[in-house]
């Protein structure tokens, strides 16, 4: 890809008899563009030079003017001097077209090699089996889903782990839910509502009824000794919420390499709770283990109950060590809600006290709240839960309305309806930075007007329409074009500035990078289309130059969907 900071970098380097890089760095692209595509404020020669900035800016873009036709080869009209900045200006037509070649010579334009050899683990969504998968858990699905994607986009091996939360008391109480008030017949027919239902009565009923309390804790120890009555209800559970929450990744389009819980890791705690113990990490503390971090300003992290038990923290732990251990990594990310940042702080902390260097490449990409309307928090104790499935299907329902009434004779209309309502709830999610908090709202979730997903939709069809229409032509045939509108640069401006925007978001883990600039690219589109006749060109010329730009943009539009976990219907 051409970077436009090359060429005034290395113009400048000759004059000045500098490094180019040195230069590049000094460069910038003023937002307002009357100030120049590319500026150098001069200021920093002055000493050096013995001259003002104003002269050297202006000495700058007399010799670099006088090599007409290098600007011109790499897109630009002139240099300017003004008030101490020497800036650059595009030859807009010339700099339109290099943009439209270059997406259309590329197989995925803005995808890369710079990951290449390197592994990234990646951790999202896991929910909690025989609990609801609620909107909580939609921020670290499509998160994770979305950088999984950006990051094999440029080139890394991404590996993407479920770790579903399936140990820990919770099975205990549910068991003896289930033995008190359930039925075979009840939970194969209400699947992990039933489950949730009997979960929630269990908190109810030990109100009144505190032993319940322990004859849970005593059901889950059994679980622990591996009793088979009881391992048996517990892999039923197990199957149960998986069904379920692969019906849900089905619709949302989201895959993982493995699904390793937590359970997983239960034959391998012993050897690290022993590798803490030979390096002296731990202590015991009111008859629990743990690894004290008073130094480091928290909490301790708890590795092992009074009751010999194990925690999240240790599972953790032991899952971070095994990833190392099978994939090597270059970095393993972890999404979740920010009420977690301590957890991680803690057994990252841990981790490096055990002396793994790698503890560094731990990153915690944390999310912001979801709450629901009105403020009211989820708690699945009280059974005050949306869940995901539920948003899914009304967000299906609701466009399968909106094509009913506008284009009920569309092909395939359920399955639009699916990939565009599906889009609305996926892209709603993305289009804020990470860590603000969310409050959930069923009139946003199913909006579709203004910055959606659906509208990004909308326009990667409306541009695919307009090239159906075209008829065949050979991209590669047309070489005479012409762009002379505001609209075309604005528009090939963003498609240029895709690579870098990619880059971004995979630096920040912050998808909204990519869903911000689907927005920009769809509304600069838009507004060439609207100001900018296509098949209806006033000339040949004009009309293959817009095509070929209306080809670059559904390029890049598409991408920037793929991106982000949506999908991308060519008609709708
Ligand atoms: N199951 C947890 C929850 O619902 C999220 C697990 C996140 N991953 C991890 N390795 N701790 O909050």
């Amino acid at each position: 890809m051409f970077d436009i900071k090359t060429l005034p970098a290395a113009l400048i380097a000759e004059v000045l008899n500098v490094d180019a890089e040195e230069i590049t760095s000094l460069l910038t692209c003023p937002p307002d563009d009357s100030m120049g595509d590319v500026a150098m404020p001069c200021f920093k020669f002055a000493k050096l030079l013995r001259k003002s900035p104003v002269v050297i800016a202006q000495e700058l873009a007399d010799a670099i003017n006088a090599q007409a036709q290098r600007l011109n080869d790499g897109g630009f009209a002139r240099a300017e001097a003004l008030n101490g900045y020497l800036n650059f200006y595009l030859d807009r037509n010339l700099f339109v077209e290099k943009v439209v070649r270059e997406v259309l010579a590329e197989e995925s334009y803005g995808s890369s090699t710079e990951g290449s050899g390197k592994t990234i683990v990646m951790d999202y969504s896991a929910p909690n089996i025989a609990k609801p998968f609620h909107i909580g858990h939609l921020p670290s699905t499509v998160i994770g889903n979305a950088m999984y994607r950006v990051f094999s986009y440029l080139g890394y091996n991404c590996v993407g782990v479920n770790h579903l939360g399936d140990w820990g008391t919770q099975f205990g109480t549910l068991i003896v839910a289930y033995k008190r008030w359930g039925s075979k017949e009840e939970v194969e027919k209400g699947g992990v509502r039933e489950l949730v239902r009997l979960y929630v009565k269990f908190h109810a009923e030990e109100e009144n009824e505190p032993s319940l309390r322990d004859e849970a804790r005593a059901a889950f120890a059994r679980i622990e000794a591996g009793s088979e009555e009881e391992l048996n209800l517990w892999r039923w559970f197990h199957e149960i919420s998986l069904a379920e929450f692969n019906r849900v990744y089905e619709k949302l389009g989201v895959k993982f390499d493995y699904f390793t819980g937590e359970s997983f890791y239960n034959d391998k705690m012993d050897a690290v709770v022993e590798e803490l113990r030979s390096k002296n990490l731990l202590t015991l503390s009111e008859g629990a283990y743990i690894v004290d971090l008073e130094n480091e300003k928290m909490p301790p992290c708890i590795i092992l109950k009074s009751d010999g038990s194990t925690l999240y923290a240790t599972r953790d732990i032991t899952a971070a060590i095994y990833r190392k251990k099978t994939f090597d990594f270059h970095k393993c990310i972890y999404f979740t809600a920010s009420a977690q940042n301590l957890h991680f702080k803690q057994w990252f902390k841990v981790v490096e006290k055990m002396g793994y260097d790698w503890a560094k490449d731990l990153v915690h990409a944390p999310f912001g709240m979801i709450s629901l309307e009105g403020g009211v928090s989820m708690s699945t104790r009280k059974g005050v839960t949306v869940w995901l499935d539920d948003v899914l299907e009304q967000a299906e329902a609701k466009t399968l309305d909106i094509i009913n009434e506008k284009n009920p004779a569309l092909e395939d209309k359920e399955l639009v309806a699916r990939q565009m309502g599906v889009g609305a709830v996926i892209f709603g999610m993305l289009d804020t930075a990470r860590i603000k908090d969310v409050a959930f709202s069923w009139d946003e979730a199913l909006n579709f007007d203004g910055e959606t997903g659906p509208y990004a939709q909308y326009t990667y069809a409306r541009c695919k329409s307009i090239l159906r229409r075209a008829g065949d032509i050979d991209f590669n045939s047309i070489t005479d074009v012409n762009y002379t509108t505001d609209s075309e640069y604005r528009l090939a401006r963003l498609l240029y500035e895709f690579p870098a925007k990619v880059v971004l978001c995979a630096r920040d883990y912050e998808p909204c990078v990519v869903a911000r600039h689907l927005i920009d690219v769809a509304q600069a589109f838009n507004r060439f289309y609207n100001e900018c006749p296509i098949l209806s060109a006033k000339d040949e010329k004009t009309k293959n130059s817009r095509l070929l730009l209306a080809d670059a943009t559904s390029r890049v539009l598409k991408q920037c969907l793929w991106l982000l976990g949506l999908a991308a219907p060519e008609r709708v």
